[in-house]
């Protein structure tokens, strides 16, 4: 890892507060960034005990001033449009600009036990793992999984453009999945939500590029966070390396991502899968 690469910057991560989220947040601020965290439960790694496990101090925005740079979490859900534009704009004034983006904030047909809670979370509330299928999806679920995947993050690449735009030029992350790109897997309507967002990078890259803003999409495969658990086990039968992959190796796509290494690279999609999708 390049040091304090992105010392001067304001990096903004969705769905920051665990997971993948959590990991991308502190790597932009090994690198030197500034951090700003928004998510709709900033206690939500309290819900899994992998993700407590992890945590090296109360809150992320805490692990991330840890490491000596400025951070700011607000609570939000993000698939309310201008709740978002506001805590967009309020990232930007507090911590003075806003350079990179990665709009992480998502999630599968699983009901999150911290959903469920009402965002308080707990220790003995499960998961509710379900799924649709193409040409029958509830429409609960349907709206609930492209809302929280599509919405949120269209919203904040909308809402964030006008300030990459005043700061010269930026980096946009997205984050589709593998299911977003094989069609062949049962998760649905998932696939479906990942899909488009894959699509929506594309155009936001041929807008932007004349602004210097790099949009591109990350889609990981199967990746152990709290969220999966043991069902990232499966890796070891579906994955041609033969293992799952880790948060840190997520991590290096978007640090190559959000820093000059990856400046002639946009609208493209990086797959994280270990070689799975053919
Ligand atoms: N873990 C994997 O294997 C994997 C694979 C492919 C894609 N992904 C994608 O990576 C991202 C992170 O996954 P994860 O495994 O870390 O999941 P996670 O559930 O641990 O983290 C998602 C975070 O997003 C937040 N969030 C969800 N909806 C929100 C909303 N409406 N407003 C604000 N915040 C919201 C949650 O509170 C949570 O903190 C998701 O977009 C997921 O679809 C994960």
């Amino acid at each position: 890892m390049s040091e304090k690469k992105l010392a001067g910057k304001v990096a903004l991560v969705t769905g920051g507060a665990r997971g993948l989220g959590r990991g991308y947040a502190l790597r932009l601020a090994k690198l030197g960034a500034d951090v700003a965290i928004i998510d709709r439960n900033l206690r939500g790694a309290e819900v899994y005990e992998f993700e407590r496990a992890l945590l090296t101090a109360p809150t992320v925005m805490a692990e991330c001033e840890a490491l000596g740079v400025r951070a700011m979490g607000l609570e939000v859900d993000l698939t309310d449009r201008a709740a978002t534009e506001a805590a967009v704009a309020q990232v930007a004034q507090q911590m003075g600009r806003l350079d990179i983006v990665v709009a992480n904030a998502g999630g599968g047909t699983v009901l999150f036990a911290d959903e469920k809670q009402g965002g308080q979370g707990g220790n003995q509330v499960l998961d509710d793992v379900t799924t649709g299928t193409p040409s029958n999806t509830p429409e609960e679920m349907l709206t609930r999984v492209m809302d929280i995947n599509v919405k949120t993050c269209m919203y904040t690449c909308m809402a964030a453009t006008p300030f990459l735009k005043a700061a010269g030029g930026g980096k946009i992350v997205t984050v589709s999945s593998t299911a977003g790109v094989n069609a062949s897997g049962t998760y649905h309507p998932y696939g479906t939500a990942k899909a488009a967002i894959i699509h929506y990078t594309r155009g936001l890259a041929q807008e932007l590029g004349p602004f210097n803003i790099n949009v591109n999409a990350i889609a990981p495969g199967i990746i152990r966070t709290g969220r999966l658990g043991d069902r990232a086990a499966r890796a070891r039968e579906v994955v041609p390396l033969k293992r799952e992959g880790t948060i840190e190796e997520c991590c290096g796509v978007v640090e190559f991502l959000t820093t000059d290494l990856s400046d002639y690279v946009t609208g493209r999609v990086i797959l994280i899968d270990g070689g799975m999708v053919q």
